[in-house]
């Protein structure tokens, strides 16, 4: 699947008790097939919206989304949500939560299973798949979110900080199996993100955006081979042009 993103001078406003807000204002972004784009920016300066048009959940005020030449308009198989919150269903199974999307696409129900099991298997929860998500930690939740929005087989993956609430040790496993369910499945990434050092071992490319209304300030190719070094001199020279770019961001708002 050669998929191609392109996010042509989007703007979103909001209207809201206090009046308009302005979440996005001429967001420009191109995204290619089978790339890891991380986006990076302040609270708050709109990058769970700027998800959720892509996702096609909610409408630009103006400008256009446009995916494989086709404007975005709706939810679609084709883009996959990991969402900001733990957002699996509480009352079903590991397995039921992965067939979800399969269900409602209408795949018969020995089909749902096979892809299921191959997900789950993929993000490491065999053991775990008649197991409800009480029953789960964090980073067993993330996966099974993960292998959900896979299940769809997606040609891009939309991850709103996914990683955001569990902790530190964990989040460099799932930073690891990502990159290699990445590898495996071709998928273009988009992954949201507060953490420098997440962007700069995870992406090919990082868009910087600055406080709301959120715009894109700055698009750094991140040139490291990968495996990656988490503390090798060139990913700091990267990590501290970032953590000025968005210092200088924080402020704004703060
Ligand atoms: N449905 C909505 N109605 C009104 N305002 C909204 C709505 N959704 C988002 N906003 C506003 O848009 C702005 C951007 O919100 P958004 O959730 O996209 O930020 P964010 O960059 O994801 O922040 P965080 O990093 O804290 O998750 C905020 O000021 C928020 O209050
Ligand atoms: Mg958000």
């Amino acid at each position: 699947m050669s998929y191609k993103l392109e996010i042509l001078n989007v703007t979103k406003t909001f209207n809201s008790e206090e009046g308009e807000i302005k979440a996005l204002e001429d967001v420009n972004l191109s995204v290619n097939c089978c790339e890891f784009l991380c986006i990076l920016g302040p609270s708050g300066c709109g990058k769970t919206t700027l998800l959720r048009l892509i996702a096609g959940l909610d409408y630009p005020s103006s400008g256009e989304i446009i995916l494989d030449g086709k404007e975005v308009k709706d939810p679609s198989p084709d883009r996959g949500m990991v969402f900001q919150e733990f957002s699996l269903f509480p009352w079903r199974t590991v397995i039921k939560n992965v067939t979800f999307g399969l269900e409602i696409q209408g795949i018969d129900e020995e089909e749902q299973y096979r892809v299921a099991n191959e997900y789950i298997e993929l993000v490491g929860l065999k053991d775990f798949k008649n197991c409800y998500p009480y029953e789960l930690s964090g980073g067993m939740k993330q996966r099974v979110a993960i292998a959900r929005a896979l299940a769809t087989e997606p040609a891009i993956l939309l991850m709103d900080e996914p990683f955001g609430s569990v902790d530190a040790q964990t989040r460099n496993v799932l930073q690891e199996e990502l990159l290699q369910i990445w590898k495996r499945t071709e998928k273009t990434i988009l992954f949201v993100t507060h953490s420098v050092d997440e962007a700069v071992y995870l992406a090919d490319r990082v868009a910087v955006m600055s406080a709301r209304p959120g715009r894109i300030i700055e698009c750094m190719r991140i040139n490291i081979a990968r495996p990656r070094k988490r503390t090798s001199v060139e990913a700091n020279v990267i990590r501290e042009k970032l953590l000025t770019l968005l210092s200088s961001e924080s402020l704004r708002i703060g």
